[in-house]
């Protein structure tokens, strides 16, 4: 299997030589953006060529959508915003699925989705990259967290991660759970038992009680924000206690290896599930991980476009 001219919807589509290919194109462009140099150095298009990328964003977003806006920027494809509902045929009855049909009809030249299912059936005529899809994948978001800690310290193989907080809603704990697993490294996680994961994906995935012993294990904490949008359930805990049990704070900080690696998708509830001081520490990696969220997204576009490289 490879993403390469194909669509791009979850982490088992990746080949081995797809994670190469996109860790690599990614460290190119982030040696260019230091250089201030132009991403279109590392490949060639054909003068003739007007690609355009359709950013489907029907749920909030910060860095996703402005990350991948830039990645369009800077690749020299031009990014048409579908993201206000409120305007759109949608107001007026008119189905998600009937609004993807007639998206897709519009002929770009790929679609970027962010929206709140995974049901959504692709047929590769026009890739579609995923976005953030509900609560089951967001697999961009882990090949930002796993090339962060690529830059970080190089090394992922028998590496100790620790997933805390709202795993059950968490697409992005599913992705992670799945890339970093399939690149050698070790996956724990540790919620309150009413988050606890309840896909099969996480079957034989080691469950922290203790929050104390999995930081002392963990080589990369994956902070996790309460997703309280995307649930109406009760977390059976005040947010006093879940505080109280799960909050990573400087306390906590002391528990931590000196050479582990803190990491939250974002965006932070600060003074929920982490603190202004954890953000600020020397072990977070929070901001790079936004900024390579634009090296990444940038590679993973060149691939399922299929960009011709002439970097190497
Ligand atoms: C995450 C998401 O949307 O799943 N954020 C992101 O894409 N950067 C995590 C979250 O919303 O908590």
């Amino acid at each position: 299997m490879s993403i390469r001219n194909k669509s791009f919807t979850n982490i088992e589509q990746l080949s081995d030589e797809d994670i190469k290919t996109i860790f690599h194109r990614a460290e190119v462009f982030k040696k260019l953006h230091a250089e201030k140099k132009s991403f279109k150095k590392a490949f060639s298009l054909s003068a003739d060529q007007d690609l355009n990328a359709l950013l489907v964003f029907i749920e909030p977003s910060t860095r996703t959508r402005i990350s991948f806006e830039m990645a369009c920027n800077n690749l020299g494809i031009h990014p048409i915003l579908f993201s206000d509902v409120n305007s759109s045929s949608i107001a007026k009855g008119e189905s998600l699925d009937e609004t993807f049909r007639t998206l897709k009809s519009l002929n770009p030249s790929v679609i970027i989705l962010r929206y709140k299912g995974s049901h959504f059936k692709f047929d590769d005529s026009i890739p579609v990259v995923n976005g953030g899809f509900g609560s089951y994948e967001h697999p961009t978001q882990a090949l930002i967290d796993v090339f962060t800690v690529k830059m970080a310290q190089k090394k992922l193989k028998n590496q100790n991660i620790l997933i805390l907080g709202d795993v059950l809603h968490s697409r992005v704990g599913n992705s992670n759970l799945k890339l970093f697993t399939k690149l050698g490294a070790k996956v724990a996680f540790c919620s309150p038992s009413s988050l606890f994961p309840k896909d099969d994906l996480w079957k034989n995935v080691h469950c922290f009680k203790d929050i104390n012993k999995g930081l002392k294990w963990a080589d990369v904490v994956m902070c996790l924000r309460i997703q309280q949008e995307r649930h109406d359930m009760s977390i059976g805990l005040s947010l006093a206690e879940y505080r109280d049990q799960y909050h990573l704070g400087v306390d906590q900080l002391n528990l931590l290896k000196e050479t582990a690696i803190i990491l939250h998708p974002g965006p932070c509830t600060f003074g929920v599930e982490m603190s202004i001081d954890v953000f600020k520490d020397k072990r977070s990696f929070i901001i790079e991980q936004v900024t390579n969220g634009v090296f990444i997204r940038s590679a993973v576009l060149s691939l399922v476009l299929d960009f011709k490289w002439t970097f190497d």
